[in-house]
């Protein structure tokens, strides 16, 4: 049993980079946390993980990266019980994008929810056109993600 499983989604390697300064932070705080780029539903299922934590960026006009993408289609697709189960999503994006911006984050927020897992914490958006430091800046709510799932 994992205890909080990393998903991420990356067109061109931030989002990717936030996830695996993220699996550093939560593994320094002694969570068992382990970044899975790339991971099908049944090793996902396999690993049973207690918490989800998702970092996505968003790519076109408001889609998921295909990494990530493929996951989601087999989630929704399965409807996994992992009703009660803490999740927190990271989004990447750029606000110059309108009303797509974090369109990704919020529609891989809005499945796992209708999942009936637990929100544990208000989406974090990092804006390309304000930072060009993400993984630094979501070191604060990292934290606090930490002391949430305690
Ligand atoms: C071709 C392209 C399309 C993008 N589309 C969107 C979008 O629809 N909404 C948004 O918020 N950001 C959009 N972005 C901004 C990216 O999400 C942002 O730069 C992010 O940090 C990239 O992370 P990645 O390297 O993990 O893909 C787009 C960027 C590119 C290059």
């Amino acid at each position: 049993m994992l205890e909080v499983a990393i998903l991420s989604g990356s067109a061109f390697g931030a989002a990717e980079e936030v996830a695996r300064h993220a699996e550093a932070q939560l593994r320094a705080a002694g969570l068992d946390a382990r970044h899975l780029p790339d991971i099908g539903l049944d090793a996902l299922l396999a690993l049973d993980p207690q918490a989800l934590l998702v970092v996505t960026s968003t790519t076109g006009m408001g889609e998921v990266p295909d990494d990530l993408q493929a996951l989601l289609d087999e989630i929704d697709g399965w409807q996994p019980d992992w009703r009660g189960r803490p999740v927190a999503v990271i989004g990447l994006g750029d606000s110059n994008y309108g009303e797509n911006f974090c369109a990704a984050a919020l529609q891989a927020h809005a499945l796992l929810l209708k999942l009936g897992m637990r929100d544990v914490q208000s989406q974090l958006q990092l804006d390309a056109s304000e930072t060009v430091t993400p993984a630094e800046d979501a070191e604060p709510w990292l934290a606090r993600l930490v002391a949430n799932l305690r």
